[in-house]
């Protein structure tokens, strides 16, 4: 697994198509109540945006897609919401794991594991280990995920690994640990459904990724849309606290 540096302390590369895309899913209750149905049947029909996406990504040359799919907050909805989306979740791996094995593509859950049940870390770890040595898009799916939560164990795991340091820590002794290090951090952040905050997404790794917003429901976010927001990310002129004449100048 490979070795990528930060934004904050080196000027990484940016192409026109993103390398790495980070996208929170909303908007599938809302999806769901304009149309007088009950909100998980547009979790549903979310679930075909994601195949649709995945798709796209993977013809693009998109090398990481990471997808918010269950927030360490999530489990305070109702019960019966939270069991279906458990339930969906189970049901999306078990049948998609050996087309995605077939298009290359490598699944890779980051979150905290420890409140799914059995089956479903079993039927996780399955799947990631049959796509662990594919070479095409990696896609990553954040459940039970929360950017602080990611932060506090990867300090955790440092302060492990180097027991006797005190107050000397630098950047490169935390990243290792953190959940995405076999990634370089996200170029394009989208959030459908209206809403512009990040939910304690990946709050680490988002220092300078480029932010989209739209107010497309995510069972509405079609190619279309998503050509959209590609292009939105190529006119934006990326400094990493440089001006704007260091830029034309080299
Ligand atoms: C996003 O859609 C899916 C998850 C959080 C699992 P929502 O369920 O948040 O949809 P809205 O925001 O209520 O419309
Ligand atoms: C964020 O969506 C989490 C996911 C999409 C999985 P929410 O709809 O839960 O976000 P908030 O709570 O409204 O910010
Ligand atoms: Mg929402």
């Amino acid at each position: 697994m490979g070795f990528f540096s930060s934004s904050t302390q080196t000027i990484p590369n940016s192409g026109e198509i993103p390398n790495h895309i980070a996208v929170i899913m909303d908007g599938n209750g809302r999806w769901a109540r304009k149309r007088f149905l009950p909100r998980v049947a547009g979790h549903k029909r979310g679930v075909e945006t994601v195949r649709a996406l995945v798709k796209t990504c993977a013809k693009q040359d998109v090398k990481y897609l990471t997808l918010f799919a269950f927030s360490s907050e999530n489990w305070r909805r109702p019960d019966d919401e939270v069991s279906f989306l458990m339930g969906l979740f189970m049901d999306a791996l078990k049948r998609e794991v050996a087309k995605l094995h077939e298009n290359n593509i490598r699944l890779i859950l980051i979150g905290d594991r420890s409140r799914f049940n059995t089956e479903l870390v079993a039927q996780i770890e399955a799947s990631e280990k049959l796509t662990a040595e594919n070479t095409g898009l990696t896609l990553t799916i954040a459940a039970n995920y929360g950017g602080r939560w990611d932060i506090l164990q990867a300090a955790n795991k440092m302060m492990l690994q180097h027991p006797k340091k005190v107050a000397q820590f630098a950047e490169e002794d935390l990243t290792p640990h953190l959940a995405m290090y076999y990634a370089p951090e996200p170029d394009l952040f989208i959030r459908t459904g209206g809403e512009k905050r990040v939910s304690n997404f990946l709050l680490w790794q988002l220092a300078y990724t480029e932010f989209y917003f739209t107010d497309t429901l995510w069972p509405d976010f079609d190619d279309e849309a998503f050509q959209t927001a590609i292009q939105s990310y190529q006119q934006r002129e990326r400094r990493f606290g440089r001006t704007s004449e260091q830029l034309t100048h080299s």
